[in-house]
């Protein structure tokens, strides 16, 4: 397989990393020249990565091709450029569909919507394909934990959780920060939250087939710790407010 990427920025050098650290047979990783920083420092460290003369080339030397722009570089940037019938087509871009992607880049039509995440880097986490096919999920089952589907409304709220990355590690920072202001020792409380939070997430992992409502109250004794922060947060909207901010970023992604 040759694989092309037009546009390494977070996102393609995690998938790259992720890829070396499995045995996926790769015969080239062919890069979009820009954004040097990531491209010469992906050639000095993996052998199969050659850096295109352009975005063009990326496409003349690659069967696969990966869309690893932002939605607002692919509109300006792909209507100029020739896809080839046979090309498979990965679109990373968020805001952009495969309906739409296909108009763009006529005449290829094998076109795949993946939600890769940072952590694919450590071949981790969960990375949406839409629609379903065999090659493309046996490609990306090395890589993390594949959520696929043929049900495009099914996959743009699947997209919404994507967005869920940054508020989940403020969580954690809100506790570190709390922590490190009553003179926790910074390592000590990054250690105390890291098992917490792991801990917590193994209960979710190994009772997947019990009800999540039932495990909050679980976790509770009444007039305890746990239920006096719960009801406060709640007090506070925090919940229904991350709800509703699901429903903006679902408005956005669909
Ligand atoms: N980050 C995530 O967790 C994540 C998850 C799923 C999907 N995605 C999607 O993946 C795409 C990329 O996200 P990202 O986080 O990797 O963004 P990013 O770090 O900003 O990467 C975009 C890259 O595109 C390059 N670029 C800009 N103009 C270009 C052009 N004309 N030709 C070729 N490359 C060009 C940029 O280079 P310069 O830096 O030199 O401008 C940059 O390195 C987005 O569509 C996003 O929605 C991201």
């Amino acid at each position: 397989m040759k694989l092309g990427f037009i546009g390494v920025g977070k996102i393609a050098t995690s998938v790259i990393e992720g890829i070396f650290n499995t045995k996926i047979n790769i015969k080239e990783i062919i890069l979009s020249p820009k954004n040097r920083q990531n491209t010469n420092s992906l050639r000095n460290k993996f052998k199969k990565i050659k850096i295109a003369k352009s975005n063009q080339d990326v496409l003349d030397k690659s069967n696969w091709v990966v869309l690893s722009i932002t939605p607002k570089v692919g509109k300006q940037i792909l209507k100029k450029l020739k896809f080839k019938k046979n090309h498979i087509v990965l679109n990373f871009m968020s805001t952009i569909h495969n309906q739409e992607l296909k108009k763009i880049i006529f005449p290829a039509k094998q076109i795949f919507k993946i939600a890769p995440l940072p952590m694919i880097k450590y071949n981790l986490g969960p990375i949406i394909i839409y629609p379903k096919n065999k090659t493309i999920e046996n490609f990306f089952n090395k890589l993390g934990k594949v959520i696929s589907t043929s049900n495009e409304n099914e996959n743009k709220k699947l997209w919404v959780m994507t967005s869920f990355m940054a508020t989940y590690l403020e969580i954690f920072n809100t506790a570190h920060k709390w922590f490190v202001k009553n003179r926790i020792n910074q390592n000590k409380s990054k250690e105390y939250i890291n098992h917490l939070f792991r801990a917590l997430n193994n209960e979710l992992i190994k009772n997947s087939n019990y009800s999540i409502d039932k495990m909050v109250k679980e976790f509770q004794t009444k007039g305890g710790i746990n239920e006096e922060l719960l009801m406060r947060a709640k007090k506070s909207g925090i919940f229904k407010n991350l709800n509703k901010g699901f429903d903006k970023i679902y408005n956005r992604v669909k």
